[in-house]
């Protein structure tokens, strides 16, 4: 998977969790105020070890996993799988891969930062992905964001 799914999994090698295991507020409030009713078919970019797929998961979505950290994505499935949950590990890089168009009622990415080549076109095909009325829930820094070493 390259040197992105390397870094990541050596990260995620850690015990625990790198971002814990409550979701992201932010992806909550947003779920609440967005997302339309469950279920739908939902992708989580960059998912990492699972806690924001396990939380679309609790609230009765299919939502499937994708990373480039196998490491991670084998974390997300047991972090699902410990509340009764289950999520769909995709493993691929965001560099390479082809989004199915007009096949998920809602794409969500949290903090999945990508080089901007790459970003344009992830989020390219994460727009071309939804279907009609799908609901894109994208949060992530901005180059501000490097003075606070995060
Ligand atoms: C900061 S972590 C955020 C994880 C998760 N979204 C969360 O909020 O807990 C960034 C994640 O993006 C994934 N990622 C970064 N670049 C990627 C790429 N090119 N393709 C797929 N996943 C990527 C990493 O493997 C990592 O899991």
């Amino acid at each position: 998977m390259g040197d992105v799914g390397a870094q990541w999994d050596a990260r995620f090698s850690a015990e625990g969790f790198a971002c814990g295991t409550e979701p992201n507020d932010w992806l909550v409030e947003a779920a609440a105020r967005f997302l339309p009713a469950a279920p739908l078919d939902v992708l989580s970019l960059g998912e990492g070890e699972g806690r924001n797929g396990a939380f679309l998961a609790s609230r009765g979505h299919r939502a499937t996993a994708l990373d480039a950290s196998k490491v991670g994505l084998e974390k997300a499935v047991s972090l699902a799988a410990g509340h009764g949950l289950s999520l769909d590990p995709w493993h691929v890089d965001l560099s390479t891969v082809q989004l199915p168009a007009s096949a998920y009622g809602a794409v969500v990415s949290i903090s999945c930062h990508l080089p901007p080549p790459v970003r344009a076109r992830a989020h390219g095909q994460a727009v071309a992905a939804l279907r009609p009325g799908g609901v894109l829930l994208l949060e992530a820094y901005t180059p501000a964001q490097l003075r606070f070493q995060t």
